[in-house]
């Protein structure tokens, strides 16, 4: 069976109104629900997630959330759970995210919202990533790492509830030092899949690894074609429907 291509617009804390979400989303939308071969997923700010998801029509673009805490309710002042995003209709989580990870998000903490977003049957796509690239690969193994214990505890069965987003520290947001290369890509989706492979056997090649970090519409469908992912995670470009439409066109056309 052919796979879509997953692809998913992270907004971060953009736009500043509702109805700046709305117009954004709905454009979006006249692009993404035409494409058979793209599942596309935006993931606004929470405060916006239920009224966006009032927006979806059919299942080619869905909506998900930015964060979440993992407890499904309790004395947590000012923390939304997973099971009340799932119950408002996120479909997808996005976790430890390297701008939570800076906030002080830790590998335990990161692991137990994977375990909570699984158990509250959504998609959980955990975001990995080193900060800089040493010449011994050292981070290598500190991607490895982090995967291990971010997946601990999560069953066999369970593996088709997680996508893995390799997101390069050093190449997102405009403050991003340098692009990525599609050949930088594919060293770690390649390292991310042997991880899995090591952990699940098998059965671990359910799970979709993406690409994340300054993708634009010029450079999609290069990580797309020579990466080995299956899709992007998509941060300023997701803002702006032209460019992210043009990005969902390329990668409906890669077969
Ligand atoms: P960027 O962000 O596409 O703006 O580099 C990606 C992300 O942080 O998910």
């Amino acid at each position: 069976m052919k796979t879509k291509k997953l692809i998913i617009g992270n907004w971060k804390m953009y736009p500043a109104s509702l109805k700046d979400a709305k117009a954004k989303f709905t454009a979006i939308k006249k692009t993404a629900g035409k494409l058979v071969n793209v599942q596309t997923v935006i993931c606004p700010p929470l405060v916006y997630v239920s009224e966006l998801k009032k927006l979806v029509s059919g299942h080619r673009v869905v909506i998900g959330a930015q964060n979440a805490w993992f407890e499904s309710e309790g004395a947590f002042t000012g923390e939304v759970s997973i099971a009340m995003l799932a119950s408002v209709g996120a479909q997808y989580v996005i976790v430890g995210h390297s701008e939570r990870r800076a906030m002080g998000e830790s590998d335990e903490l990161i692991n137990k919202k994977v375990l909570a977003g699984v158990k509250a049957g959504i998609i959980v796509v955990l975001c990995v990533g080193e900060r800089d690239r040493d010449p011994d690969g050292v981070y290598l193994k500190f991607i490895t790492e982090q995967i291990k214990e971010a997946l601990h505890g999560v069953q066999k069965k369970e593996l088709k509830k997680i996508v893995i987003a390799y997101e390069p520290i050093w190449a997102i947001g405009k403050n991003a030092i340098h692009p990525s290369s599609p050949d930088d890509a594919l060293e770690v989706s390649i390292l991310i899949k042997r991880t899995l492979a090591d952990l699940y056997g098998k059965d671990s090649s359910v799970i979709q690894v993406l690409y994340g970090g300054s993708v634009d519409a010029k450079n999609a469908w290069e990580f797309l074609l020579k990466s080995q992912v299956n899709g992007l995670l998509v941060g300023r470009a997701s803002l702006d429907a032209k460019v992210f439409g043009e990005i969902l066109k390329s990668a409906d056309q890669i077969k």
